[in-house]
């Protein structure tokens, strides 16, 4: 039986241009290649979670236009429950700007149209779906009372729950506190720390009072550097996986849906994490963000040594 998880998020089309280097404020740049891809964070890390083994349940929206459709036609072929992705005509469903350089590394700029429709009494229409669920998880690319609503669904019924803070903002702590396992990035990290400068604070030191604000388990990623993993009785910089990376869209996505996959199924937290990094490395040497996502085998039979750089 496949471990069962919600992911509740954003669904979103990208517009990809690869240029040789990310145009500075007022730059124009030539690129060089056009790619239309399915993206948006909760998207990425439903496909994801799908594609490493759970059964996944995605609570989303779209609108009636041909992105959406688009989208909803792709987490079927993913064998993503749909059920619970909202329709909502009259407006144009999420879109994000992605300029990806020749280093791998990218820009973002998302307009989220339908995603900001999805409502907290979306999620109370959704109560079937945390029915029987090991695992929950959502981003901040929604409204923040619908995650708040999501947290609530997930503390109700005793699931655990996984927030990765991304965008980046201030985090209550009632929220906060419902949290099992958040997975910031340094500069999300930053934010919910109340940082005033970046490096104000070290990784230990921000990942310490994440536990403090309530939160079970800290995992602030660190792109190839891998993840610094926090709780009450484990601290540890934990590396990445060394690869050639075409491009890290999605690489943090990846890594929270193969996560939440691992975790639901009963892996322990440094098996989790070994598995997920397993799967984020694989992605960050492919183009796009759900196109990156690895299927179980591919992560199973993930060899770092002849995927060195
Ligand atoms: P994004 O916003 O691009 O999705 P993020 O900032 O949320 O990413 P990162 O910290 O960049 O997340 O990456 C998440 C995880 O992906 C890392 O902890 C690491 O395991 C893996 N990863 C990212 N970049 C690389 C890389 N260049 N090589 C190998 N692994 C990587
Ligand atoms: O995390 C990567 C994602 O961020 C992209 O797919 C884009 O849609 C934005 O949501």
């Amino acid at each position: 039986m496949k471990p069962k998880i919600v992911v509740a998020g954003s669904s979103n089309t990208d517009m990809v241009v690869k240029v040789h280097h990310i145009p500075a404020p007022g730059e124009t740049v030539m690129g060089s290649g056009f790619m239309v891809l399915p993206g948006g964070k909760g998207a990425n890390q439903a496909v994801a979670a799908a594609r490493a083994g759970a059964d996944v349940s995605f609570i989303a929206c779209v609108s009636d236009d041909a992105f959406g459709i688009q989208s909803l036609n792709n987490f079927r072929k993913d064998g993503i429950n749909t059920s619970y992705v909202k329709v909502q005509p009259g407006m144009h469903s999420g879109v994000a700007l992605i300029n990806v350089a020749d280093d791998g590394e990218n820009s973002i700029a998302v307009a989220p149209g339908a995603n900001s429709q999805l409502l907290p009494e979306d999620i109370l229409k959704s109560d079937a779906a945390f029915k029987d669920a090991q695992l929950v998880l959502a981003q901040l690319e929604i409204p923040v009372e619908t995650v708040e609503a999501v947290a609530d669904a997930a503390w109700e019924r005793k699931i655990p729950f996984i927030l990765n803070p991304a965008p980046g903002i201030k985090i209550q702590e009632s929220l906060l506190r419902k949290i099992t396992v958040i997975t910031p990035n340094e500069s999300e990290a930053a934010i919910i720390t109340s940082c005033r400068q970046p490096g104000d604070k070290s990784i230990p030191q921000m990942a310490g009072e994440l536990l403090e604000m309530g939160v079970k388990i800290a995992m602030i990623t660190l792109g190839s550097r891998g993840i610094f993993l926090k709780t009450n009785d484990d601290e540890a910089l934990i590396p990445g996986y060394k690869v050639r990376a075409v491009d890290t869209t999605a690489a943090g996505d990846v890594f929270n849906g193969a996560l939440a996959a691992a975790l639901a199924g009963g892996s322990d937290i440094r098996e989790a994490v070994d598995f997920a990094q397993r799967a984020a490395a694989i992605s960050v040497t492919r183009i796009g963000a759900q196109p990156s996502a690895p299927y179980l085998e591919e992560i199973m039979n993930f060899d770092p040594e002849t995927n060195q750089k």
